[in-house]
């Protein structure tokens, strides 16, 4: 996607984006941040969008920083969040060689990594490590993809109680364009209303936090009532529910090649 796509997005972003911020129900993220804040003075929200979790940033650091590649993002965050007097706002690209952020200690990075492209994941990735300081921490929110095909198969199940046959029961789950999987297994990129949008499975971030520099501090599961794959989704739906990887990482001085 390119920041002009998230042009309509950012005028509807409520019916549009799953909010991590208004679904994580057990506030995992603000824990983690509220753990983080004890010494610790910076703080960047990459990839803001309209800001939802600046508030709460606002409070426990001196100084954050919040910055989105789309205009209409940054506009909305300004709007909302212009009481905030220790909150800057840039429009910035984090594929851009160079972008202008400071390096903070903690860097939020709540599912922004999305590119279906690995090569402006990897230049993503880059600029994620050059926001945090050596020894600070990057709170980083990923989609699923055990999740993603985990819910596939609740939705083969659902048509299953409802007295489908198995395979039209199947055929609806999964994508019918993506039949022998290869989308999926290229690269976990799975459409999300249209959007080709990149999945994670936990292992793939564990590689990919190493090979950046980064230690994992923890690994766990941001937890999302069914509504959020399904509209009107039914009563026995209930757990496992379904989920974005929530890793805490702390920033090595050094790559792994
Ligand atoms: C799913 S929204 C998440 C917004 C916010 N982090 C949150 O959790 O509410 C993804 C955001 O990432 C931004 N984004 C995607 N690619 C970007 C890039 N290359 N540079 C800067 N922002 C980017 C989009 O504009 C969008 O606002």
């Amino acid at each position: 996607m390119e920041a002009e796509d998230w042009k309509g997005i950012a005028a509807n972003y409520e019916g549009n984006i799953l909010s991590v911020y208004d679904n994580d129900e057990d506030s995992k993220i603000e824990s983690v941040i509220k753990e983080l804040e004890v010494k610790k003075e910076t703080a960047v929200d990459l990839g803001c969008g309209t800001g939802k979790f600046l508030p709460l940033l606002s409070k426990h650091f001196k100084k954050v920083q919040g910055c989105d590649y789309s205009e209409e993002m940054i506009e909305m965050a300004k709007k909302s969040h212009q009481h905030l007097e220790n909150l800057n706002l840039d429009v910035c690209d984090l594929r851009a060689s160079a972008p202008k952020i400071k390096p903070s200690d903690v860097a939020l990075c709540i599912n922004v990594i999305l590119s279906p492209s690995i090569s402006d994941r990897e230049k993503i990735w880059l600029n994620v490590r050059k926001s945090v300081q050596t020894g600070g921490h990057l709170v980083l929110v990923a989609p699923s993809l055990e999740s993603a095909l985990y819910s596939k198969y609740r939705l083969v199940e659902w048509n299953i109680r409802n007295g489908d046959a198995s395979s039209r029961a199947l055929s609806g789950g999964f994508e019918t364009k993506d039949e022998e999987g290869k989308i999926i297994s290229r690269g976990g990129i799975i459409d999300c209303g249209g959007v080709p949008t990149k999945h994670y499975l936990e292992e793939e971030l564990v590689c990919l936090a190493h090979r950046f520099g980064f230690k994992i501090k923890s690994a766990e599961k941001i937890t999302y009532p069914w509504s959020t794959e399904f509209s009107n989704p039914p009563k026995w739906m209930k757990s496992p529910f379904p989920w974005d990887w929530l890793f805490l990482l702390e920033k090595q001085s050094v790559r792994n090649r």
